[in-house]
């Protein structure tokens, strides 16, 4: 199919409905916002202009509605997504919805069915499996660069969201976990392999500083049916800026990747230049880590070209509602064991990957009686061999000068 410009109804004003306006009318792309919805006439008339978007609406429906419109881009709190999606996909729309998709597992498998049935396109928006460095850092690892992969780390930090509903666990769904686990738990899935089932869960949330409901600081530990572990370190009260970076260990090698705050840009000023540096960014003097260019920092371009790419194919993005839920449905387990402080089951109504636990270990051999556990060049230049058998399994130390 032809590639086509599509006509975008945009659903929020706020921090993600800047951010992806940016990315959708920057570098001369053809996708564009063509209305923006905001509760506020105010803010939506001064959005569209700010853009040059051609409508503007404070009506959700009619923006929705509109004939105009090709796609519907979900950017508001996260208690209105559900909604957005039921009155997006009654209209046939294609739909593209931010994270997290839903406020809990229910919520998102309710969108999923919506859109299933109505047969409309859906893509999750997850920023985070886009930037450049990640599909590059994807691609190595489908290439077999790192072997297995036994451990990912993904850290998202940073002193606190920017607007009061975030806050408020009724209307978001939760704390940290919710707002940025999200993205962590799906990097790790991607790197893992999303093939690969979820299996339980370990989490440890707190509530250390600020004075609400929900936590602003947690640690957790998906392990997977392959036996790999993925973590999540996520804060609302890390200071300094906001610190986004991924690690992943296999077998045959290791990556890392930061995405923010240490992107190898740093500038020190007396002065400061009065304005804005990055997100999330706590100080304008002294030693300041700008981003060149955050939208492709974050990967919101190379998200919306995958997205719209596969609309014209009749494909399906990478990152699907289907994701969603899965990373919905993880945040649950999640929460739960935060409060019991045990591993808790990750339950899937619906798991369309593999099914089989495969921890098969494939051991190194050395020679037809041993397998090779180590091998190292000492300081003083001997060469250690530490080996096993494999009839009756004693250890082997060998030394080579
Ligand atoms: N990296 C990312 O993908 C990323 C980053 C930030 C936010 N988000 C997500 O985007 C969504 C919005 O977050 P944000 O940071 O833009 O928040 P924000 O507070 O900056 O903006 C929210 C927008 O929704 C509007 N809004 C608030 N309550 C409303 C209501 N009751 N009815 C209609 N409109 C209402 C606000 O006026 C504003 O335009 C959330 O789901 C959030 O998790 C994603």
């Amino acid at each position: 199919m032809e590639d086509k410009p599509y006509k975008i109804a945009l659903l929020g004003t706020g921090l993600i409905g800047t951010f992806y306006t940016t990315s959708l009318h920057g570098q001369r792309r053809m996708d564009k916002v063509h209305t923006v919805y905001s509760r506020s006439e105010e803010r939506a008339k001064t959005f569209a202009q700010q853009w040059n978007i051609p409508n503007y609406e404070t009506d959700m429906l009619r923006a929705i509605q509109s004939a105009d419109i090709d796609v519907v881009v979900i950017g508001l709190p996260n208690n209105l997504h559900l909604e957005a999606v039921r009155a997006a996909a009654a209209a046939g729309k294609a739909i593209l919805c931010t994270k997290p998709l839903g406020r809990n597992a229910a919520e998102a498998l309710e969108m999923l069915k919506i859109v299933e049935e109505a047969g409309v396109f859906h893509g999750y928006l997850e920023d985070l499996a886009y930037p450049a460095k990640t599909l590059k850092a994807l691609s190595s690892i489908r290439n077999g660069a790192l072997g297995k992969i036994l451990w990912t780390r993904s850290r998202e930090a940073h002193p606190g969201p920017h607007s009061d509903w975030f806050w408020d666990a009724q209307l978001s769904g939760g704390g940290a976990i919710i707002d940025m686990g999200c993205h962590c738990i799906e990097i790790g899935r991607n790197y893992i392999g999303k093939d690969i089932r979820p299996v339980e869960v370990m989490c440890w949330a707190d509530t250390l500083v600020k004075p609400i409901e929900a936590e602003d600081n947690a640690i957790g530990l998906v392990r997977y049916a392959s036996g790999a572990v993925s973590q999540f370190e996520v804060s609302w009260t890390y200071r300094g800026g906001m610190d986004l970076r991924d690690e992943v260990a296999g077998t045959e090698g290791t990556l890392r990747v930061d995405h923010f705050l240490r992107t190898g840009m740093e500038l020190f000023t007396s002065v400061g230049e009065k304005g804005y540096v990055a997100e999330k960014a706590e100080s304008e003097t002294g030693w300041l880590f700008p981003v060149g260019d955050e939208a492709h920092a974050l990967g919101y371009p190379q998200m919306f070209e995958d997205m719209f790419t596969a609309l014209d194919k009749g494909e399906s993005p990478m990152e699907t509602f289907y994701d969603g839920y899965v990373v919905n449905a993880i945040m649950d387990a999640c929460y739960l064991s935060a409060k019991t402080k045990k591993w808790e089951p990750v339950n899937l109504e619906v798991w369309r990957g593999n099914e089989a636990e495969d921890q098969q270990r494939e051991y190194k051999e050395y020679d037809n009686n041993h397998y090779l556990i180590k091998e190292e060049l000492l300081p003083d230049g001997r060469k250690k061999i530490i080996l096993k058998e494999k009839s009756g399994g004693q250890l082997v130390q060998r030394v080579l000068d």
